[in-house]
């Protein structure tokens, strides 16, 4: 089935009037014979009381939320500000060993210190999400020293047990680390683990990465629950502090995972209510982050996850580059617009056109920064390098294309490494923080999740702070432009890339 109509079919599931919609038809069919209609009509009406119930429990229920969120009583169902809830955001960031800018630059806070700082609040529980575990070297054979910081977070989760905090962990089917002994290991400290089979639900992954604290914090971001991930990948993320209205939405995709880990388990169709959400691009969460007014949304794929109230991944990005007027940056470890599972069948330019469109139709400034690293797939390149080859300054079209290489120097043994793992973009309206590569399985078969964001632009906010990472990779001396790929000797295809 052709990726609309399925996208169109699973709408339609989702959709809350689904239930109506068929009675409707049914009775219909059913109106040759009198007794049938009248029996139809009498169900409608009982289906009617039963939705005219469920619409005011519902209303009663956000009432609720209003109240709990806003003593003002403002129409809003989302708004956080108040004097009850001091949120914060952090930009979080890892850098591989040896990564140097060689000059005063900003940078995020550490992710090892981030995390160290969520598992030290901890008191009640944490949910975490992440495609696969591998916090020491053993697990993938690697002798490193680099694995002491993965160690010792594998430490600290395996004895939340016993302090009384809750530790649930979803993760995916298929997996990298099939022979993973960290999952091995917290279950017999008491954490409860859900592999869940992304594989055969979707036939895509669970690849979404991100941490619940306490029902009040939240991580999300490019890092798996990897050692290489604090000492020889370079990635990206954000934590929210004390935001119950974002936690309790992102603990509905948590959750979603959750059920479906159950063994033999099916995707609901519709999921039930309780998935909703109240947050999305239409109704995004008002907040004060760090001091700064700001509207937030979660965002998720595949769609097949996404109740009709839940943006989807993709929609968000497609809205942030129709938004945008002034720049688009655009980091991301793979820009592929194809699908890989479906070679040759799956050209998928919708990223990529509407990126297009911004250049060349509004005059946006597009700045695309990708991954090269030694496992990197040849195969992006020459969709890359057209990207490029419209750049044409002089024609009023800017769409400039750069690729970050990090050099592996003596730490080549260790596989999957020295890669810049992180997927954001920033453009002059929003800053969106997200845990998929850009190509189209990432937004068709596999689970991600992503943080919408925008704030007031004036004074440092973190849409300031992730423009300022942006230009400062851009500027980097690990930014190279395509033309000059093959100079750059760690990018294993250097000889086969331009
Ligand atoms: C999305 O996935 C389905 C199978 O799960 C496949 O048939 C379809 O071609 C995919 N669409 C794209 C755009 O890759
Ligand atoms: C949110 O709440 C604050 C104070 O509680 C109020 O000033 C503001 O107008 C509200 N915004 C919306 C959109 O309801
Ligand atoms: C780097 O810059 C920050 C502010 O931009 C400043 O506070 C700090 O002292 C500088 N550090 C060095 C080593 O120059
Ligand atoms: C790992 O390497 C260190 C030195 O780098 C060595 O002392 C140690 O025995 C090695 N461990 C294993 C299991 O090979
Ligand atoms: C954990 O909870 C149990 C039962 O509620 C209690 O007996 C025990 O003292 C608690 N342990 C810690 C470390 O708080
Ligand atoms: C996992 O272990 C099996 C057997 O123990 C081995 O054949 C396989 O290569 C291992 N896989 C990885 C990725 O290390
Ligand atoms: C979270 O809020 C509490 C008060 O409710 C405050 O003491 C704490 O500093 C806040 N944490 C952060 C990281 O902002
Ligand atoms: C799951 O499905 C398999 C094969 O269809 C079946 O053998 C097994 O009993 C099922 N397990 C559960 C828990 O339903
Ligand atoms: C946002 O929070 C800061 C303290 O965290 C406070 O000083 C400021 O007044 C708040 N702004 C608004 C508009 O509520
Ligand atoms: C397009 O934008 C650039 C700045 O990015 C500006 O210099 C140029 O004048 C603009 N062209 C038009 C036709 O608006
Ligand atoms: C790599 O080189 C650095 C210094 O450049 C050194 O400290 C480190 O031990 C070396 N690591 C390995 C695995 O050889
Ligand atoms: C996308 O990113 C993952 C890691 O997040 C990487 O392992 C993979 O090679 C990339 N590309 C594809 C097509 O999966």
């Amino acid at each position: 089935m052709p990726a609309s109509s399925r996208l169109l079919a699973g709408h339609e599931l989702a959709s809350p009037y689904k239930s109506l919609h068929d009675s409707y038809v049914s009775s219909r069919r059913d109106s040759k014979c009198p007794v049938s209609a009248l029996l139809a009509a009498a169900a409608l009406l009982v289906l009617g009381i039963l939705l005219a119930i469920a619409v005011i429990e519902r209303l009663k229920y956000e009432d609720r939320i209003n109240e709990a969120l806003n003593p003002h009583h403002t129409p809003s169902c989302c708004n956080q500000t108040g004097p009850d809830q001091q949120s914060s955001i952090v930009l979080v960031e890892s850098f591989p060993l040896g990564v140097d800018y060689g000059r005063n630059v900003s940078a995020g806070v550490d992710l090892y210190e981030a995390w160290k700082d969520l598992l030290s609040l901890a008191s009640d529980r944490i949910e975490v999400a992440s495609f696969y575990w591998c916090l020491t070297g053993e697990d993938i054979s690697v002798n490193s020293s680099s694995d002491a910081l993965g160690r010792e977070i594998l430490e600290e989760l395996k004895a939340l047990p016993s302090r009384n905090v809750s530790v649930r962990v979803v993760t995916s089917i298929p997996t990298l680390a099939p022979n993973s002994t960290d999952l091995k290991t917290l279950r017999e400290h008491g954490v409860q683990i859900r592999r869940v089979n992304f594989g055969r639900l979707t036939k895509g992954i669970l690849h979404s990465k991100f941490w619940i604290v306490d029902g009040k914090h939240v991580y999300i971001g490019s890092a798996n629950m990897d050692w290489r991930a604090l000492t020889q990948v370079k990635e990206l993320g954000v934590v929210v502090y004390n935001s119950s209205a974002l936690a309790a939405d992102l603990q509905k995709i948590f959750q979603s995972y959750w059920v479906t880990g159950r063994s033999n388990a099916s995707i609901p169709h519709p999921w039930p209510s309780d998935y909703d959400t109240d947050i999305n691009e239409e109704r995004p969460l008002l907040l004060n982050l760090s001091g700064v007014e700001s509207k937030a949304y979660i965002t998720a794929s595949p769609p097949d996850f996404c109740p009709d109230s839940r943006t989807r991944d993709l929609d968000a990005i497609l809205s942030a580059i129709r938004g945008a007027q002034d720049f688009i940056h655009v980091a991301v470890m793979e820009f592929y617009p194809a699908s890989k599972t479906f070679h040759h069948h799956g050209y998928w330019p919708v990223i990529e056109d509407a990126l297009k469109r911004s250049a060349v139709d509004r005059n946006v400034s597009v700045c695309l920064l990708v991954s090269c690293g030694r496992e990197s797939d040849p195969a992006v390149w020459p969709f890359i390098r057209s990207l490029d080859a419209l750049h044409s300054p002089s024609d009023n079209i800017n769409i400039a294309v750069r690729v970050f290489v990090i050099p592996a120097r003596n730490q080549s043994h260790i596989p999957y490494s020295r890669i810049n793992h992180n997927k954001y973009m920033v453009t002059d309206k929003v800053a969106y923080v997200g845990t998929s590569n850009w190509s189209s399985d990432y937004f068709n078969t596999t689970a991600g999740v992503g943080l919408v964001l925008s704030q007031d632009a004036s004074g440092s906010s973190f849409h300031q702070q992730l423009r300022a990472v942006f230009d400062r990779d851009w500027s980097s001396r690990y930014s190279h432009p395509l033309a000059d790929l093959h100079r750059t000797h760690d990018c294993a295809f250097s000889t086969s890339a331009p």
